[in-house]
């Protein structure tokens, strides 16, 4: 057994590092307040082989494996949570989809500009009355030889409104329940999609979020991604990776909100000693640390074992239930320790404060995870 990252890890963290500080760092409290797309910097990480991680160098990605696209994400997150939801979805909800259940048609011509950050993807489960209960699919695809008709609204879809491709989950045969699911591409533009209003939200404000409405949309079969019926497992599956991946983002936050009361409880002197000599101070440190590295171990051996080739299910559900309560808890204290300057937003806390809890809800909330890993573990 080895904790040590090697060299390849090493430098792809540093590179994560120095882009998070050149170039996500500046803007980052403006992009928060004024709900504004980072769009130079999420090119940048495309040029970057960013948003296409682990896609294979064959159709243009960066050919790279999970645990070095957790080192990324961390890095990112530390400084920007919204930057890395938009890049999480891309990779692990998109582009790992496409690659691995599309046809040789599909990855040409939907992963390819994927991979290379020409494109942005979405990844659209959820619907106004199916979040958590996902097999209740009210979007319907009706089959009619050789194209599928699509109605429905979807609700909360991260880069809904800035995404070019979307991957639509629908149901095709009620009878059949959640195995009469399909999965389809949509592009942008197809006559009778339509997105709604963007979200005005608490945290990740830079990532766009809305509803996208579907009524009579025509969507060719040979856009469907599987075998008729395989939507929600591919929903299940992508879902697995996705969550090592918001684990990553929930560690970044955790990491990043520590580093910053670390720096600060250093600096800020009360009753004429630095608030880090206040045994108080030093606990709530102390805490964060064993915590913080509690939950990079899961989240490092959750892209592991997806690495391993072995199943995941449960490590990742591991990973991003105690790497979003970590976020949460640490960037609570981060803002405390910062007393009333914590408060603002020139600090960096608050903002933090506010993603951390996106991560608890979203990609199956902390109580889908507890049931996820109950039912493994209870097999
Ligand atoms: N891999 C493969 N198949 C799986 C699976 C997995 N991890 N988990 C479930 N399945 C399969 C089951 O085997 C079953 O299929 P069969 O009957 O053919 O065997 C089928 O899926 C239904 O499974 P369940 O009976 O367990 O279904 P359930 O209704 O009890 O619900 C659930 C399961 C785990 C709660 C699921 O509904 C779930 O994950 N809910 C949360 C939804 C979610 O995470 N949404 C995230 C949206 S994307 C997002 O949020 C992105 C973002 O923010 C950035
Ligand atoms: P509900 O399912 O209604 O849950 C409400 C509460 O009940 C929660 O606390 C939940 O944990 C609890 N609960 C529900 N069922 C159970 C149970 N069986 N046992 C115990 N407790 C239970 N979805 C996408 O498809 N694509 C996206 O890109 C996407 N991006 C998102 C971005 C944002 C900013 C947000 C807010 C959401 C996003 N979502 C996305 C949707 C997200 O995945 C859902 O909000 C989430 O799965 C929860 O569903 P819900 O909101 O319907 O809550």
């Amino acid at each position: 057994m080895n904790f040590e990252l090697n060299e390849e890890y090493k430098m792809i963290q540093e590179a994560a590092r120095d882009f998070a500080q050149q170039d996500l760092k500046p803007g980052v409290i403006e992009r928060d307040e004024k709900a504004a797309f980072p769009y130079e910097q999420i090119k940048k990480m495309g040029e970057l082989g960013f948003m296409g991680m682990m896609v294979s160098s064959q159709y243009g990605g960066a050919g790279l494996d999970a645990l070095a696209y957790t080192l990324v994400l961390e890095e990112i997150a530390k400084i920007d949570a919204s930057a890395a939801v938009v890049m999480s979805v891309n990779n692990s909800l998109v582009c790992y989809g496409l690659e691995t259940y599309g046809t040789e048609e599909q990855k040409e011509k939907y992963l390819r500009p994927l991979a290379s950050g020409e494109k942005l993807g979405a990844f659209a489960l959820s619907e106004p009355e199916a979040g958590s209960d996902a097999t209740s699919q009210h979007t319907t695809a009706i089959d009619q030889g050789d194209h599928y008709v699509l109605n429905g609204t979807k609700n909360w879809i991260t880069n809904g409104g800035n995404a070019d491709i979307y991957l639509i989950i629908a149901q095709t045969h009620p009878e059949k329940a959640h195995r009469g699911i399909n999965v389809l591409i949509v592009e942008k533009g197809m006559p009778g999609f339509t997105i709604g209003p963007k979200e005005n939200k608490l945290g990740i404000r830079s990532s766009d979020t809305h509803s996208l409405l579907f009524s009579d949309v025509k969507v060719p079969k040979e856009n469907r991604i599987g075998e008729d019926g395989f939507g929600f497992k591919f929903a299940m599956k992508t879902l697995d990776g996705g969550r090592i991946g918001i684990a990553a983002q929930a560690l970044g936050i955790a990491a990043g909100a520590y580093e910053l009361a670390l720096a600060y409880a250093q600096e800020r002197k009360t009753f004429g000693k630095p608030i880090s000599d206040h045994q108080a101070i030093q606990f709530k440190l102390a805490d964060m640390e064993v915590e913080i590295e509690a939950a990079r171990l899961l989240t490092y051996k959750a892209a592991w074992t997806k690495d391993q080739g072995l199943p995941y299910s449960k490590e990742a559900a591991m990973a991003k239930l105690h790497a979003s309560e970590v976020a949460m808890k640490t960037s609570i204290e981060a803002v405390q320790i910062h007393g009333g300057y914590g408060y603002v937003k020139e600090y960096h806390v608050e903002r933090m404060m506010r993603d951390a809890k996106i991560t608890q809800i979203y990609e199956g909330t902390s109580e889908i995870q507890r049931l996820v890993i109950a039912r493994e573990i209870l097999k």
